[in-house]
């Protein structure tokens, strides 16, 4: 007999088990989740928040999303990318990013509710864990989770209780696994992995000292430093990254991971800071140092049996891309509403295997991402010369080469514009944020052909309503002349159903069929005397099916099943839908 029974214990309270947490609160359930440290995130760690993460957020309620805005420095002052010599020193490039440039910036209006901002680690843990918490998870912090034994109906976990020094039992339906890059959990499940832990060696230096005066007038949240030993490790640069402006820091650099991390004391954080801001007599307060490896791996399996893993304990990556904390959450969104609807008696295990099938590709792509952006600060090292010498007096004459009036020169600077441009992969990736689409049994596309990309899928999102894709966003307007996104009508933890005029036959099968399946399904009619008016026809052009057809979408937002448009039987295809993707 366990100590405790839950229907989900949840190990990690970061991003990844934060976010499962408040998502399965706000579903009405009551995980148990653990931490074996006394409190959240105590650095600031990862801190771009994309517009998918944004909707994770507004579906757990606007007073979440509200307060994520209210703490996060807004996507305006994130987007002047600089590279220089030193923050203080010579500027030699800069990109527009995070949705800054104009077209870019139209781009991400015309593709979410949510707007891509910056907020540390520091205040999204508290945020989503404080969500959980007030919704009805239970928390147990000091508690490490140390093994887990599973059967066919539950997982019994034994944890140590940090403060007695005590072991107990925790008996669950499921075991979530979201305990951070050094996962135990996916180890013991016997998860399988492709790539390697620590390709390079990184420091973190967070420190606080006004430097306004360098950055005000470019307000950026990368500032990227070339110097002799820039290329060593890290994450491809120097690296001056904003916290709070223009206050608090964190310098990323780099050290060979082929000799044993250096003893990073303040006197050495202290001139890291100098040289890299570029002035000897700053003083800055430090207030951590910790050392860290670039890591280049992920799971090809994200669960055996009733244990799922998430987070970093599946994708292992640089911070490149900003897309750690992001993908953590995006996980939970995916599995939280599975896992709901399985304890409910509402699907069959089976929906469960969708969980691997949909965010293993994402855990693949996200990694290799961030690391191939690292690789590509190489064409700028090229560029400016950086490679042909080790000794820095040669390889300022090389940088200083690009201003000289030659043909030759002019090429050089060619080829640093083109280098610098290339990092849009990096830092103005929309499609790699937002183009997911799902393959797995909890998507029916009936034999439709996936929409090829019109643009480069990596830099820009393409809509579409093909079921596994997320469903487009739009603004609708309701019967006050209130403005909502569509996704505003889809989620919250239930299936909905999206028709229009002629749809009527829908209406009335996603009725029956709520009651036949105990499934609480949510229907909206769009169109002209409709409730949701589609004013300007962005629906309409949207929506890819007409007027008459119907959009299936799942609570994670992703559309499920499409009809073109009314058919003879829609309650029999809707039931049959219903059971291949609940698998019942
Ligand atoms: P995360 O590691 O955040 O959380 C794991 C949780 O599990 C913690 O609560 C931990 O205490 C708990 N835990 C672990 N083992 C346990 C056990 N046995 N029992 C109980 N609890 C246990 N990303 C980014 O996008 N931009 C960035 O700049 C950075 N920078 C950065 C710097 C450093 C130094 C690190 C280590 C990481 C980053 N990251 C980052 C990555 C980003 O922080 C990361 O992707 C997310 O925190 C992942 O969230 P998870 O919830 O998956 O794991």
């Amino acid at each position: 007999m366990a100590d405790i029974t839950t229907d989900v214990l949840i190990i990690g309270t970061g991003p990844a088990g934060s976010a499962t947490a408040a998502l399965l609160a706000s579903y009405g359930l009551e995980p148990l989740v653990i931490n074996r440290y006394r409190w959240l995130a105590n650095t600031p760690r990862a801190h771009i928040t994309n517009q998918r993460t944004m909707e994770v957020l507004r579906d757990l309620g606007r007073d979440v999303e509200d307060e994520a805005y209210m703490f996060a420095t807004e996507q305006d002052l994130m987007g002047q990318n600089v590279f220089c010599t030193a923050v203080a020193g010579e500027e030699i490039g800069r990109m527009q990013s995070w949705g800054n440039h104009p077209l870019s910036r139209a781009e991400h209006l015309l593709s979410s509710p949510g707007r891509m901002n910056d907020l540390p680690q520091t205040y999204m843990e508290p945020l989503l864990f404080k969500t959980a918490c007030s919704r009805g998870a239970q928390s147990r912090m000091s508690t490490e989770y140390v093994s887990h034994v599973q059967d066919a109906e539950g997982v019994t976990t034994t944890c140590l209780d940090r403060l007695t020094g005590k072991q107990f039992t925790v008996r669950s339906k499921f075991l979530v696994g979201a305990d951070g890059g050094n996962s135990k959990v996916a180890e013991n499940a016997g998860l399988s992995f492709e790539g390697k832990m620590g390709v390079a060696g990184s420091m973190n230096i967070l420190f606080e000292c006004d430097l306004s005066r360098y950055v005000a007038h470019r307000p950026s949240v990368l500032y990227w430093v070339l110097q002799p030993g820039a290329d060593v490790g890290g994450i491809g640069m120097g690296l001056v990254r904003m916290v709070r402006p223009w206050n608090e820091w964190l310098i990323v650099w780099g050290y060979d991971i082929n000799h044993p991390a250096p003893a990073v004391d303040d006197a050495f954080a202290t001139k890291v800071v100098r040289d890299l801001v570029g002035v000897q007599d700053l003083q800055p307060k430090i207030k951590s140092v910790s050392t860290w490896t670039v890591n280049n791996m992920y799971a090809t399996t994200m669960s055996n049996g009733r244990v799922f893993c998430m987070g970093d304990a599946t994708h292992r990556h640089p911070p490149s891309n900003g897309l750690g904390s992001n993908t953590s959450i995006q996980d939970a969104f995916n599995l939280a509403w599975k896992l709901a609807a399985v304890i409910r008696g509402q699907a069959g295990m089976g929906l469960l295997d969708s969980y691997q099938a949909e965010r293993a590709p994402v855990a693949k792509q996200i990694v290799t991402r961030a690391n191939k952006s690292i690789e590509e600060f190489g064409p700028i090292f090229k560029a400016l010369g950086l490679l042909d010498s080790v000794d820095p007096v040669k390889m300022q004459e090389n940088m200083d080469a690009r201003c000289n009036d030659t043909d030759e020169a002019e090429k050089q600077r060619e080829a640093i514009r083109q280098a610098i441009a290339h990092k849009v992969y990096e830092f103005d990736a929309h499609g790699v944020e937002m183009n997911q689409r799902y393959k797995s049994g909890a998507v029916v596309t009936d034999g439709q052909p996936e929409p090829g990309f019109a643009k480069d899928a990596e830099l820009h999102y393409q809509p579409t309503t093909w079921p596994g894709a997320r469903l487009p966003h739009v603004w609708l307007f309701g019967p006050e002349g209130e403005k909502v996104s569509s996704l505003d009508l889809t989620g919250h933890g239930v299936f909905t159903v999206l028709t229009g005029i002629g749809g009527d036959g829908w209406v009335a099968a996603a009725k029956s069929l709520s009651k036949e399946f105990g499934l609480p399904i949510t229907v909206h009619k769009i169109g002209s005397r409709q409730t949701w008016q589609d004013f300007s026809g962005d629906w309409a052009r949207a929506r890819e099916i007409r007027d008459s057809g119907a959009l299936l979408v799942r609570p994670d937002h992703h559309v499920a099943w499409r009809a073109e448009a009314a058919v003879a039987d829609p309650e029999g295809e809707l039931r049959r839908v219903l059971k291949t993707i609940l698998d019942r």
